[in-house]
């Protein structure tokens, strides 16, 4: 059991490559909370990668899988979530999120984004679109939806997974 200060969940959310991954692992240890990432769970569920899951059934049915994969992660508490960069397309997923946890955005720039994201070949919706501009317009999109599910916002720009860990915890 953990005996962690924190009672609820921790949510991460944000943009590809805004560092959701690397902050959770560390904050698990730091807190000693368990960690969870939903794109992990939905690939041990589906038995197949995030980039098979889109080129087979499309993007919906991933979409799909992600507010199911939240529902089963309801009963649990204390959880560090790491949720995939779309979680906040749906606003079912928000509004479950909400109930549960703190949710913490983590913010980066477009050209941090991309280098942080260039050699990963593992996000489909970038496959074809390494580049500032779309994700910049990607950004620009998605951007009220993250800050209107937010609690607490950090910038991760030129800051070390520790600064950025530490930030969370001091907003918390
Ligand atoms: C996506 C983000 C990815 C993954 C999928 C779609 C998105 O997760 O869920 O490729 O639409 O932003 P990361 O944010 O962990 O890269």
């Amino acid at each position: 059991q953990a005996k962690s200060l924190f009672s609820y969940n921790i949510m991460l959310i944000g943009f590809m490559g805004a560092g959701k991954s690397t902050v959770s692992s560390y904050l698990s240890h730091l807190l000693e909370m368990e960690e969870v990432d939903t794109d992990k769970l939905i690939v041990e569920k589906e038995g197949m990668s995030i980039p098979q899951i889109f080129e087979e059934f499309g993007e919906s049915y991933f979409r799909n899988c992600e507010s199911n994969t939240l529902i089963e992660l309801q009963k649990r508490k204390q959880l560090i979530v790491s949720c995939g960069g779309g979680i906040v397309l749906r606003e079912e997923n928000v509004d479950h999120m909400k109930k549960r946890g703190r949710i913490v955005l983590l913010t980066a720039t477009p050209e941090t984004t991309l280098e942080r994201v260039k050699d990963s070949t593992e996000r489909p919706i970038l496959n074809n679109n390494m580049n500032t501009t779309f994700i910049a317009e990607l950004m620009d999109k998605r951007r009220e939806k993250y800050l209107a599910a937010a609690d607490i916002i950090v910038e991760t720009d030129h800051k070390t997974i520790a600064q950025i860990s530490e930030e969370v915890v001091a907003k918390l």
